[in-house]
């Protein structure tokens, strides 16, 4: 198997007295998408913020295959600008061909002169995903972006979401509440529990809709879970 791209071992974050995750080890391989699950306040945002730079380890070792890695991430909030058409959210006044085939790529082509306001939520959040894409990043961290989305809708963008990082062998971690999500779009699922990473399922994407559903089962079994009071 080729070297990971990020490699966590042993990590911790305090913030002042707070341990916020402690004793988090997992890698990430080049094309996978992995997939971290949990009660709230267990530690995934944490964990994401760290890889994308955002902090830094209060102790243990983050490691990147290569040092110049770019990861862009998105979140459950758009963050789109409002004052900006769709193509200058992605490209911020950039006209570059690059811009309009990720416009076309998800499917924003006819909405490149519209704003933000006049877009539908699933369109928001298409756009957001055409921009963090502009820098091409080899890393794409999703805290929960598509949590406020319908059902219907969320599983378009699923697909889309999918579909992109395959065509470009983009690596994806994937903070979702929702543990068909994670079966359905990850190679394989943590899940992160009172700060640490608890369990973590063998590979499950391509292995058919049962795999996924006992998958499913198994994680939420672990999650749900009460906490070992020692
Ligand atoms: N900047 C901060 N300062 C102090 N404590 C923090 C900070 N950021 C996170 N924490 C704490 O760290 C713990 C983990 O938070 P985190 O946001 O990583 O959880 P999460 O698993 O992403 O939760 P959710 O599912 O609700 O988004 C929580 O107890 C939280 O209060
Ligand atoms: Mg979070």
């Amino acid at each position: 198997m080729a070297e990971p791209i990020v490699t966590l071992q042993s990590i911790e974050k305090r913030y002042g007295a707070r341990t916020a995750i402690h004793d988090v080890s997992f890698q990430l391989y080049p094309g996978e998408t992995v997939a971290l699950v949990g009660m709230s306040g267990g530690g995934k945002s944490t964990i994401m913020r760290l890889i994308a730079g955002l902090e830094k380890p209060t102790s243990g070792r983050l490691a990147y295959r290569d040092p110049h890695i770019v990861t862009r991430v998105m979140f459950q909030n758009d963050r789109l600008l409002p004052w900006l058409s769709v193509q200058d959210n992605v490209g911020f006044g950039l006209r570059d061909p690059a811009v309009t085939e990720l416009l076309a790529a998800v499917g924003l082509a006819e909405a490149a002169d519209l704003y933000p306001a006049q877009l539908s939520g699933g369109q928001r959040q298409r756009l957001a995903l055409a921009r963090a894409l502009l820098a091409q990043p080899q890393l794409l961290l999703l805290d929960e972006p598509l949590g406020a989305l319908d059902a219907l809708t969320r599983r378009n963008m699923q697909d889309l979401i999918m579909r992109i990082c395959a065509e470009r062998h983009l690596s994806s971690l994937l903070i979702t509440h929702d543990v068909q999500e994670a079966a359905r779009m990850a190679d394989w699922i943590i899940v992160v529990k009172d700060g640490t990473n608890v369990y973590q399922t063998a590979g499950a994407k391509g292995q058919g809709p049962t795999v996924v559903a006992s998958v499913g089962e198994d994680v939420l079994q672990v999650i749900l879970q009460p906490a070992v009071t020692p």
